[in-house]
């Protein structure tokens, strides 16, 4: 029998926060050298790093164009405005807010349809379903690093003459059928920020074998000025700084380490996992590989015999932090409700939202707090009826 849980009074099994995510940088030593450059140079942007930094990527992923920019967000926005979309674009609702929120900010409207409830990516038939005659995109997104059904996507969009563009924000490191996700779509825009694989602070990359949409992502990268200060349209400013380029460069060169840890922290969590009932995982398709920017599972509260919330109560109490990506889902959240009609059919969004919990992952994770977070799961199922009792006493008082 396990040892009772914290949240009954035991001693927690962590003594400090296990975070949900942390980032894996170089050691300062391994960069001095080029920082000291970078500053000596006083080119801080614009420079070597970020044109090196490109070139690695495109390489990386096999695709013609890597731009950098500021952000993901930026990247998106950048990516919408360049591909020219007008009107509808359908989106899933569950997804992070960045991925609807750069469509807002290009001008667009969302039309949210439903994901697969195993893979939790888009699905394409409810894609298909939610094309209008205004639709010209649809955005699909690698959900936690699991690679979206990207050749029926493409079918879909083809057969509707709309342009295929993918979220993959976190999807560097992702395989879709043994290959980088990336040359596929119209493009791809990654995220570098702090709870990524490839580590940068703030930044992100636009792929695309597209010519004119890199040309045009250039320009809107500087402001829409194409050099002679007369902007052709309306930028920003999403440059990526020299420091975040060199970074970007170490950890491209780690990548491929991390993936293969995070799988193995990922295997781990379902092999000590799944014997307890009530725990689902999220399915990769045979051929893909996740990255597992992050571990996530869903709680049956009838089998398991807690509900997400209260098994989430538990784990804080031994000092675990998790997230509920993504609740609430994006139609439900305040800025973007208006877009979702109050009949709209997203069943698996709802469940997803109500049952998800991502558990702690990082690059360098040592096994043993993945198996310490088991154990907490473990023992939180095993108390279930004394756990919630307590929970329901805590609200009370
Ligand atoms: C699915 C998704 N899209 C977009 C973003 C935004 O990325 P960034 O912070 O680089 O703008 C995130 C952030 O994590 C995300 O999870």
């Amino acid at each position: 029998m396990a040892a009772r849980p914290a949240l009954l009074g035991q001693v927690p099994i962590f003594e400090k926060k296990v975070p949900v995510a942390k980032p894996v940088v170089p050691e300062f030593d391994g960069l001095a050298q080029e920082l000291t450059q970078i500053l000596q140079s006083g080119m801080l942007s614009k420079g070597p790093h970020v044109s090196a930094f490109e070139q690695m990527v495109a390489e990386h992923l096999a695709v013609k164009h890597a731009l950098a920019v500021s952000s993901c967000t930026s990247g998106l926005m950048l990516t919408y405005q360049a591909l020219g979309l007008t009107g509808d674009v359908v989106v899933p609702s569950f997804t992070f807010m960045a991925t609807v929120g750069a469509l807002r900010w290009a001008g667009l409207r969302p039309i949210f349809a439903d994901v697969d409830l195993a893979t939790t990516n888009l699905d394409p038939s409810a894609a298909e379903a939610a094309i209008t005659p205004e639709t010209s995109a649809i955005v699909a997104v690698h959900n936690f690093g699991n690679p979206a059904d990207l050749e029926e996507l493409q079918q879909v969009a083809d057969k509707h003459q709309v342009h295929l563009i993918l979220d993959s924000a976190h999807g560097f490191g992702s395989l879709y059928k043994g290959e980088a996700v990336g040359p596929q779509g119209a493009a791809h825009v990654f995220s570098l920020s702090a709870t990524k694989l490839l580590v940068v602070g703030e930044g992100g990359i636009v792929a695309t074998n597209d010519d004119e949409i890199a040309a045009r992502i250039r320009i809107g990268r500087e402001f829409g000025n194409c050099g002679d200060y007369d902007s052709v349209v309306p930028g920003i400013n999403a440059r990526m700084p020299e420091f975040n380029a060199l970074l970007g460069q170490h950890g491209l060169r780690r990548l491929e380490s991390a993936v293969r840890h995070r799988n193995s922290i990922a295997d781990l969590y379902r092999a000590q996992l799944s014997f307890l009932p009530g725990i689902g995982f999220q399915k990769v398709r045979d051929g893909n590989r996740s990255c597992y920017k992050d571990f996530s599972i869903t709680i049956d509260a009838d089998a398991f015999g807690l509900t997400r919330d209260e098994l989430n109560a538990a784990l804080t109490a031994e000092n675990i932090e998790t997230r509920k990506y993504y609740d609430p889902p994006v139609h439900r959240q305040i800025a973007y409700r208006r877009f979702a009609p109050p009949d709209l059919p997203l069943p698996n969004t709802e469940l997803l939202a109500s049952r998800i919990l991502n558990l702690p992952i990082w690059s360098d994770m040592d096994p043993s707090v993945a198996s310490g977070v088991c154990v907490a799961i473990e023992r939180a199922h095993e108390f279930a009826d004394a756990v919630r009792a307590e929970i329901k006493q805590e609200t009370l008082v």
